[in-house]
This record gives C-alpha cells, sequence and structure tokens, in this order.
C-alpha cells in the first residue's frame, strides 16, 4: 500500500504566517548557526576557548540583548544550541520566543566534495533529515536552514553541480515543509575570486533558474519558504569593484528575472563582506520600490563580528557586546526601509 504525504491546509497556512514573520518589515534573521568547528574560527580570533560553557554563555549574551526583538524576527541555531539554556535553566527557544522571535535551525551537515568534478561541493543531511526535523520542532523550531555552496571559477559552475545542489535543497524545502518547518534556502555563490560582476549576474541567474526548477518539480509551496541568496557583486579579489547602486541593482535585475513573486522574501547573506557594507548594499536595494518580495537580512559574520570583538571573551564586557551587537541590528532593521544614515550608524 502507498502513502501519499500531502501538506493539510492547516499547515500550509502555519508556514505562509511563520514565512512572512521571518521577513517581518523592519526585521531580519540573526544567523548563530556556526557549527562547532566554525565558531572555533570565529573565537579562535579573539582567543578565546571553544568550550561547550563558552559557546553557551556567548549564545545566551546574543539572545538575551535588550531589546533585540525590535529588529531581529528569527535567530538560526545549531543543533547544540537548541538543546542549551540560560543560566537560570530556560531554554534557549524559550528565551527566544518569549520575545517574539522565531527560533530556527540549521539541519544540513556541511559539504562534501562532488566526484568527477573539480573539486566542487554538494550539501550532505538528507539521510535521516525527517525525524531530525520531527524532534526539531518539539524543541521549539519553525524554521529550518540548508546551505549550499556554488563556486564561480574558470570551468565552474558545472551543469552537475548546479543539478545537484538544486536538487537537494529542493528535497531538504519539501521535507522540511512536510514537518511544518518553513525552509531557507540558501544557494550561497561564493565572493571569493577575481570574477567580474557581469560573470556574477550570470552565475547568479543560472543558479536560481535552476533552484527554482527543482522546487516547482519537487511542488515546494513558495509561499512558506524564504530565499537565502549571496548579493550579486563582483569577486571579493576583481580589480573592477563596483558601487552599492550598482550591486543593488545588479541583484534586483537577477531576482527578478528569477524569483517568482509568491515567495515572501529574500533574506541575504553577507558572505565575508564588512559589517557596514553588507547594510549599505542591502540600503541600496530597499531604495528601490514596488518590489514583490521583502528584502531582508540573515547575516551572521556582519551581525556579530563587531559584538565578538567587543566581548573578547570577558565577562565584564557583557553589556557593551549586547549594545554592539543592537546596533548592528537597528542599522540593518533601518536598512530593510532604505533609511540607514551614516547618523544612525555614528549614533
Ligand atoms: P554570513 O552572513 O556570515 O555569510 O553567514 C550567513 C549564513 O548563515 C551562512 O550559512
Amino acid at each position: 500500500m502507498t502513502t501519499t504525504i500531502q501538506v493539510n491546509d492547516t499547515i500550509l497556512k502555519e508556514l505562509e504566517e511563520t514565512a512572512r514573520a521571518m521577513v517581518a518589515p523592519g526585521k531580519g534573521i540573526l544567523a548563530a548557526d556556526e557549527s562547532n568547528p566554525t565558531i572555533k574560527k570565529r573565537f579562535d580570533t579573539i582567543n578565546v576557548e571553544s568550550t561547550e560553557e563558552n559557546r553557551r554563555f556567548y549564545r545566551e549574551m546574543l539572545f538575551t540583548t535588550h531589546g533585540l526583538e525590535d529588529h531581529i524576527s528569527g535567530v538560526i541555531l545549531f543543533d547544540e544550541t537548541l538543546r542549551q539554556s540560560a543560566v537560570n535553566g530556560t531554554p534557549f527557544s524559550k528565551i527566544l520566543s518569549d520575545k517574539g522571535i522565531i527560533p530556527g535551525i540549521k539541519v544540513d551537515k556541511g559539504l562534501t566534495t562532488i566526484p568527477n568534478t573539480l573539486g566542487e561541493k554538494v550539501t550532505q543531511g538528507l539521510d535521516g533529515l525527517s525525524e531530525r526535523l520531527e524532534e526539531y520542532r518539539e524543541l521549539g523550531a519553525r524554521f529550518a536552514k540548508w546551505r549550499a555552496v556554488i563556486q564561480i571559477g574558470n570551468h565552474q559552475p558545472s551543469q552537475l553541480s548546479l543539478a545537484l545542489n538544486a536538487h537537494s535543497l529542493a528535497r531538504y524545502a519539501a521535507i522540511c515543509q512536510s514537518k511544518g518547518l518553513v525552509p531557507i534556502i540558501e544557494p550561497e555563490i561564493l565572493i571569493n575570486g577575481n570574477h567580474t560582476l557581469d560573470r556574477c549576474e550570470r552565475v547568479a541567474q543560472w543558479t536560481l533558474d535552476r533552484v527554482f526548477e527543482e522546487l516547482t518539480l519537487q511542488r515546494v509551496f513558495l509561499e512558506g519558504m524564504i530565499l537565502k541568496p549571496s548579493m550579486v557583486t563582483p569577486g571579493d579579489i576583481c580589480p573592477e569593484q563596483v558601487a552599492p547602486k550598482i550591486v543593488a541593482q545588479s541583484s534586483i535585475k537577477i531576482f527578478k528575472r528569477s524569483v517568482p513573486a509568491a515567495v515572501p522574501g529574500i533574506a541575504f547573506l553577507s558572505g565575508g563582506q564588512s559589517s557596514t557594507l553588507a547594510t549599505i548594499h542591502l540600503n541600496a536595494m530597499n531604495k528601490n520600490k514596488h518590489l514583490p518580495w521583502e528584502l531582508s537580512f540573515s547575516y551572521g559574520r556582519a551581525l556579530q563580528e563587531d559584538c565578538l570583538a567587543a566581548w573578547k571573551g570577558e565577562k565584564a564586557n557583557k553589556g557593551l557586546a549586547q549594545k554592539v551587537l543592537f546596533h548592528r541590528a537597528k542599522c540593518n532593521g533601518a536598512a530593510r526601509f532604505g533609511k540607514y544614515f551614516s547618523e544612525i550608524e555614528n549614533q
């Protein structure tokens, strides 16, 4: 006997409401889902040992920042963090949801090399995903994240890497929706390289077209998902860098071609841009009115870097570090309306 898995109308409605709340006007997502090897790299920059207690303390500091909910709609957590609690015993997911911030969870299991390519990667983690999502929902998560990585090079990306990554992003998304979690679909086009803006535009369009083709094939409910792409920029070592206005124009041009209006929001990753440049670019994009989707942020480094530098692993710096995080969230909140000015930055 075969069983049909059909997401019912109540779940579809909840998915759409959650997706809309994730990209509520003036707000964006804090990506605090660094895996243990990645958070170790971040802690290394401030000479802090990556122990479980230091990671817990750091995340508690982020989540208990006063007023965070004014500019942050959701937080992406790592498996370990979703199971952790504040020092007073309250689980982090409850601390967040009590503030009106939606807890989310990174569910991919990192990258592996694709055979028969020049070292291109595909994301792992589909095995057992359905069961893991059931547990994550019990623990309070209402959305999930899966990051695919596309690199631009002489013969990259290959058709093969785009096909595999688009397929697994869509598989993940369909499984998430069947378990009542909104999928954040993240095809990250790496900024590393000397490629031009024009080349990035072509790769971005090709990637997004492949991703939406697969999402449609696998019947993903577009109203109940969030796209998390890179901005369209020249490579970080391309000699021809361009003004923020041009990044905004190119990005919007490509998204208009490839992202259906049914998608509630596009929440950009920062991808190695400095904190302020990530804000400036988002602001430039939001100066365009009458777009079909919300243009928001889902930043990791661009929200946390200044905060980490202020904290330095010292308990005494907690208040200062929280102020710094709040400040970056506020600047990006202003950029959601195209109303970020140097006066706000320098406040
Ligand atoms: P960055 O903003 O640091 O690129 O991180 C966002 C993210 O969640 C990557 O998966």
